[in-house]
């Protein structure tokens, strides 16, 4: 994490290798073993998932869950939203991945998963890790309504509304000419929606109320529209090494992106205004200013460095 000098950074970083390890846990245990028949298949959902992500989602979920007072069952019903939505996530990248897509051979920093174990099987992957997602939410010891919201919560951030209709938009901006709207639309729908349904589910794992989750929200969605166009900038300047996928995709897809519609200081700007109404979210909520959430947004920004 580049500015983890300041005693801020050397914090979040501690924090966010224990939420790693935290997730990584809740996953290894929930995750069928690669033993299991079909056993290429268990193998490959593993391959996909312990592939070195940063685990920024499950962050948004820890960290939301403790700001709300989350007691130790919460914590529990947390780490199984935090697996849910890494599963989800995952399978969103395998997919983004096939040749049919992005075409992409490298994904945190190893061959991408079709790559390893053929397309077929990849495409099978993404749909055997979507709905061990929802029975990971609809299991565990919480309250069933609480149960029920986070399902309903994953379900809509998940499908044409939300992450797939993005991903069907961004396709489609290859062809057609993007504006700073439309590139706001597909990135709010491909990639905040996630962001959104994992501080949801971080306050519905803490028993908070609707008018509170759907606060919660508003901070995860300018938190994931902040970590989206970092992404794209992070395109145009970072290395292989660097990002453990390929670089320079959008430009050669010709996709829609913060870069392409704002030039490269726009987007930079437009990271830090989002970075700014996400701080303001989080003031809203009552979370203090320099705290773990304003080092959460921090650390997206410096991601840039
Ligand atoms: C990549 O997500 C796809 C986007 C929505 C930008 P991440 O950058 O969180 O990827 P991992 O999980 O760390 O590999
Ligand atoms: C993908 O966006 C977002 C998903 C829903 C998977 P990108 O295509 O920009 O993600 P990367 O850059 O390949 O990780
Ligand atoms: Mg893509
Ligand atoms: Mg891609
Ligand atoms: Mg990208």
């Amino acid at each position: 994490m580049g500015g983890s000098e300041t005693s801020s950074g050397v914090q979040l970083a501690g924090w966010m290798s224990s939420t790693r390890a935290w997730v990584d846990h809740a996953l290894e245990e929930l995750l069928p073993r690669a033993d299991q028949v079909p056993g290429r298949l268990h193998e490959a959902m593993r391959y996909a998932v312990f592939g070195g992500g940063k685990r920024f989602r499950p962050a948004v979920v820890r960290l939301v869950c403790e700001a709300f007072g989350g007691d130790e069952r919460a914590h529990r019903t947390a780490a199984r939203a935090a697996a849910a939505i890494e599963l989800v996530h995952t399978y969103s990248l395998v997919h983004d991945d096939l040749p049919c897509m992005d075409d992409d051979d490298l994904r945190r920093g190893r061959p991408t998963c079709h790559v390893v174990f053929g397309e077929a099987l990849a495409t099978l992957v993404g749909d055997a890790l979507q709905p061990l997602a929802f029975e990971l939410l609809a299991g565990g010891d919480a309250p069933a309504e609480a149960r029920l919201a986070m399902v309903a919560s994953l379900s809509r951030a998940a499908g044409s509304l939300g992450m797939v209709g993005g991903q069907v938009l961004d396709i489609e901006s290859s062809e057609t000419s993007s504006t700073a709207e439309s590139v706001h639309r597909l990135q709010a729908m491909k990639t905040a929606a996630m962001v959104r349904a994992s501080a949801e589910l971080g306050a519905l794992s803490a028993g908070a109320s609707p008018s509170e989750t759907a606060t919660a929200g508003r901070f995860g969605d300018a938190v994931g529209l902040c970590f989206q166009v970092v992404d794209d900038l992070l395109d145009v300047t970072a290395t292989a090494e660097e990002l453990g996928k390929t670089p320079g995709k959008d430009a050669a897809l010709q996709r829609g992106t913060a870069v392409e519609v704002r030039g490269f200081d726009g987007a930079k700007a437009h990271a830090e205004a989002l970075a700014d109404q996400a701080r303001a979210a989080a003031r809203d909520l009552g979370w203090p200013a320099g705290g773990l959430a304003d080092q959460l947004i921090t650390y997206t920004l410096e991601r840039l460095h």
